[in-house]
């Protein structure tokens, strides 16, 4: 039986963790024991979240409130964690849209935030705080991914890619930091009631997992493996999916996206290149 505090506390650090999956994480690690330091871009719930913690589970929990693309991010948290020892870190916050690679609203901009936010604050975190655990022997980090990254997503095409990145990364850290005995996993979750639940409202989710649910499978795997696939028929579908070739495999991804995100229809790209 994992002593979770000894293992990965006394700190942990969920980077968005005040909504969704990483509210989650918050309220998961708080159970166990952990003190938490939690980052956010949502005021009201960071001060939520950091009130519930307190109350009912008497942790100490830092709320610190800013955005992972800052290039202060580094500065922020060492200012944070100080002498504090960071056990746990978990990069949960992504920016995650769909549509058309050439959208409308949204320009090369925005995705130079989607790398800062899904790529570069989780490389920057786990190179800060990952060495101290490995100097210590002791410690975890999960990054929080998705089935959009195990193969070509059309329509999630950035997003997949970044999804992508935190995979390989992981799986590679896995291996790399076991012999200092800090485990590292790639959390790979399908569709998930989170706080953007209401973008699902006009589909079938009995097949969805909640945020508890995958920090539960995310948390009993960490130590394992180096990424686990959360809920049975994300696992089901996966399995399905790799038994086919891969340009099918992306092509059967896409029908996803247009018949459940895009009202049946192909996007056009936007080809007005003043948009940007
Ligand atoms: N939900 C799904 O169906 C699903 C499926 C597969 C994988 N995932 C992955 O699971 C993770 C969590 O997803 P989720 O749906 O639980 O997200 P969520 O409910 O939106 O929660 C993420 C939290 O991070 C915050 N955040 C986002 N960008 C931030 C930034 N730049 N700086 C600081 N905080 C920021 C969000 O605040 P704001 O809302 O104010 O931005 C929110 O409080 C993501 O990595 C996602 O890719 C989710």
């Amino acid at each position: 039986m994992t002593d979770w505090c000894e293992r990965y506390g006394p700190w942990a650090l969920v980077a968005g963790g005040a909504q969704g999956i990483g509210a989650a994480y918050s309220r998961y690690l708080a159970r166990l024991g952990l003190k938490l330091l939690v980052i956010d871009n949502a005021p009201a719930a960071l001060a939520a979240i950091g009130e519930e913690l307190r109350s009912s589970f008497g942790t100490e929990c830092i709320a610190l409130e800013m955005d992972l693309a800052s290039p202060q991010l580094l500065e922020r948290v060492h200012g944070e964690v100080g002498a504090r020892e960071v056990g746990l870190l978990i990069c949960n916050a992504a920016l995650a849209d769909v549509g058309p690679f050439y959208k409308q609203d949204t320009g090369l901009a925005f995705e130079r935030a989607r790398i800062a936010v899904n790529m570069v604050a989780p490389l920057e975190l786990v190179y800060a705080l990952g060495r101290p655990m490995l100097a210590r022997g002791r410690g975890g980090i999960i990054l929080m991914s998705s089935g959009a990254g195990l193969q070509g997503s059309p329509f999630y095409a950035h997003y997949s890619a970044t999804k992508a990145y935190l995979i390989t990364l992981a799986e590679s850290l896995w291996f790399e930091f076991r012999p200092y005995n800090v485990d590292v996993l790639a959390c790979i979750a399908g569709m998930t009631l989170s706080s953007a639940a209401h973008a699902y409202a006009h589909l079938d989710t009995s097949g969805f997992q909640t945020p508890e649910e995958v920090v539960e499978e995310a948390m009993l795997a960490l130590g394992r493996t180096g990424s686990v696939i959360t809920g049975e028929a994300n696992r089901h579908n996966r399995q399905l999916l790799a038994g086919l070739p891969r340009e099918q495999q992306v092509e059967l991804i896409s029908r996803h996206a247009i018949q459940n995100f895009l009202g049946g229809v192909v996007p056009p790209q936007n080809l007005d290149e003043d948009a940007d």
